[in-house]
C-alpha cells in the first residue's frame, strides 16, 4: 500500500509517497506567497494552501497506481490562526506562527494573568507567534470578524478539514495554541474563558497516528483516490520532523533548520521547563517533548542569498569557506525577531564586526554561524534543566549543507546523525498514515523499521573550543542591542 504526507510548510507545501516498507517514492513541492503586510505581521491565504495541496496531489500520484493509496497525514507549520464563519468561510488571512502583532496581548497573558496560572493551565506561557494571543489580537483589533467565529483551527487541521469534513486536531499541533492542557491532553476550560471563546469552536482531538474520517468522495473523485483512503491526525511540524528522524521515545533530541530553527528533545513522561524558556508540548508517538524555536533559521540564508546577494548558488558561496572558528564578523539572526529563548518579537537582526576587510565569505559564514548560535541558546537552556544531550538527528533544507551541519555540530558539540531523508515533516506524515491504517502497531515500532541513520557529523574537539570562544561573544550581543528595538 502506499501512504502520503503532507508537510504544509511557510514558504511552500510538500508532498511524499511512500510504500508500506518505508521505501519513499516520489516528492513533489508547490510554493505558496507569503505576506507581511506590516513589519513583523506574516500572513497566509488557506486557500492557497489548498490549492497547492491539490495539485501537489495530482502531481504526486500521477505515476502512480492510485487504488494503491491507503492513508494521508501531515506535519502542518504550527500556532497558524485559520477562522471559520458559519458558512465555513476563511473570515481573514491565517495569522503564522512567526507573526509578531501581540505584543501587547502577550503583556497581558503573561502580567495580567500571570505566568504562573497560564503554565498552571496550559505548561506554557504566552509568546507572539502562539494562538491565544491572536484571538484576543482579533477581539481588540478587529470586532466584527471576532463576532463572525464559529470554528478555530490549525493550518494542516484545515486541510485535514477540508478534504475529510472532520473537524479534528491532535496534542502535538494544539499543544502550540495556549489553549490547551498539554499534560492532560485537552483543552483549558479557563483558557477559553480568557479569550473568550467556547469548546465548540475547537475541533476534537485524537492522537497524532489515530484515522479521524476518510477523504471526501468528492475530493476522492477529483484526485482519483478510491473512496475508503484514511485520514490521520498528523502532527505539528517539528513533531512530524522527529517522527520522520526517528527521534521518539525519550531522551532523544532533533534540529530542524528550516524557516525557524528548533531544538526539540523527547519524554516519555510529561515534564516542563520552570522557567518556560522551553516550550512544554506533546509529542505525536503519545508522549512528550521539549524544545526551542527560533523564528528564523534557514530563511537568514534564504534572505541573504536570494534577497541580499541575489544568487540561487547556495553551495557556491560556501565553498570558498575555510576559516571555521575564527570569524571576527557576527550576524545576529533575528529577521522576524526571536522566540526562544529571549521573547522579543521586537528585536531585530543585525551584523556586528565588520572592518574594512571584512569579505563576502565571511558575512555568508557569519549568517551561518549566527542560526547555530540561535540554536545553541536554545540547546542551553535544555542543558541547564540537567538534560545530557550528546548527539542529535538533523533536517530541514538547511540540512542539505555540508558546512552548516559542520558548523552546527562543533557550535553545539553535538554528534548529527544524519538520515537518509531530510525530509522530515512530510516522511513523518506518511509513517504516521501509514500507523493509522494498521501497517505498523505503533509510531516507535513503525521509526524502527523505516528511518536509518546513514552518516554522522562528528564534532572535533579543537573546533568546538574555538566555537565555544565565539560563543561567549555572541552572547553579550543581545543584551547589548535589545534596549535598541523595544518601542513599537
Ligand atoms: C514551532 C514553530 C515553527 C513552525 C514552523 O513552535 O513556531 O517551528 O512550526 O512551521
Amino acid at each position: 500500500m502506499l501512504y502520503i504526507g503532507i508537510d504544509l510548510g511557510t514558504s511552500a507545501v510538500k508532498l511524499l509517497l511512500m510504500d508500506g516498507t518505508g521505501q519513499i517514492k516520489n516528492i513533489v513541492s508547490k510554493e505558496y506567497p507569503l505576506s507581511f503586510p506590516k513589519p513583523g505581521w506574516s500572513e497566509q491565504n488557506p486557500a492557497d494552501w489548498f490549492t497547492g495541496v491539490m495539485d501537489g496531489l495530482l502531481d504526486l500520484l500521477s505515476d502512480f497506481d492510485k487504488s494503491e493509496v491507503a492513508g494521508i497525514s501531515f506535519g502542518g507549520q504550527m500556532h497558524g490562526l485559520v477562522m471559520l464563519d458559519e458558512n465555513d468561510e476563511v473570515i481573514r488571512p491565517a495569522i503564522l506562527w512567526n507573526d509578531g502583532r501581540t505584543v501587547k496581548e502577550c503583556e497581558y497573558l503573561n502580567n495580567v494573568i500571570g505566568k504562573k496560572k497560564l503554565s498552571e493551565y496550559t505548561a506554557n506561557i504566552a509568546f507572539a507567534g502562539f494562538t491565544a494571543p491572536k484571538i484576543l489580537w482579533v477581539r481588540d483589533n478587529e470586532p466584527e470578524n471576532f463576532k463572525r467565529i464559529r470554528k478555530i483551527m490549525l493550518p494542516k487541521d484545515y486541510i485535514a478539514y477540508r478534504l475529510t469534513g472532520v473537524f479534528s486536531t491532535e496534542p502535538s499541533d494544539a499543544s502550540g495554541m495556549l489553549l490547551f492542557d498539554v499534560k492532560n491532553r485537552r483543552w483549558s476550560p479557563e483558557m477559553l474563558e480568557i479569550c473568550g471563546i467556547t469548546e465548540e469552536m475547537l475541533p476534537k482531538i485524537y492522537e497524532s497516528y489515530e484515522a479521524t474520517g476518510c477523504v471526501k468522495k468528492e475530493i476522492a473523485d477529483k484526485l482519483g483516490l478510491t473512496a475508503n483512503v484514511k485520514v490521520a491526525a498528523g502532527a505539528g511540524d517539528n513533531a512530524a520532523a522527529a517522527v520522520g528522524t526517528g527521534t521518539v521515545g525519550g531522551g532523544n533530541c532533533n534540529l530542524s533548520v528550516g524557516t525557524s530553527g528548533t531544538v526539540f528533545i523527547t519524554s516519555d513522561t510529561f515534564c516542563v521547563d520552570d522557567n518556560n524558556a522551553l516550550h512544554a508540548f506533546a509529542h505525536a508517538d503519545g508522549g512528550y517533548h521539549l524544545m526551542g524555536c527560533m523564528l528564523s533559521a534557514a530563511s537568514c540564508n534564504k534572505w541573504w542569498m536570494d534577497d541580499i546577494l541575489r544568487t540561487k548558488e547556495y553551495a557556491k558561496e560556501q565553498e570558498t569557506i575555510q576559516k571555521l572558528g575564527e570569524n571576527q564578523v557576527f550576524f545576529l539572526p533575528y529577521l522576524m525577531g526571536e522566540r526562544s529563548p529571549h521573547n522579543d518579537p521586537l528585536v531585530r537582526a543585525s551584523f556586528m564586526g565588520m572592518s574594512m576587510d571584512t569579505t563576502r565569505e565571511e558575512m555568508t559564514q557569519a549568517v551561518l554561524e549566527g542560526v547555530a548560535f540561535g540554536l545553541r541558546d536554545s540547546l542551553e537552556v535544555a542543558r541547564s534543566l540537567g538534560l545530557s544531550i550528546t548527539a542529535s538527528k538533523i533536517c530541514g533544507g538547511g540540512a542539505k549543507s555540508p558546512l552548516w551541519k559542520k558548523i552546527i555540530a562543533n557550535v553545539l558539540n553535538l554528534k548529527l546523525e544524519i538520515i537518509e531523508s531530510e525530509e522530515g515533516p512530510a516522511l513523518g506524515g506518511a509513517i504516521l498514515a501509514a500507523v493509522a491504517c494498521g501497517e505498523y502497531a505503533s509510531v516507535r515500532e513503525a521509526c524502527d523499521a523505516i528511518v536509518k541513520v546513514v552518516d554522522t557529523v562528528e564534532p572535533e574537539d579543537a573546533l568546538v573550543a574555538k566555537y565555544e570562544e565565539r560563543y561567549q561573544e555572541f552572547k553579550k550581543i543581545y543584551p547589548a542591542v535589545r534596549g535598541l528595538y523595544q518601542n513599537e
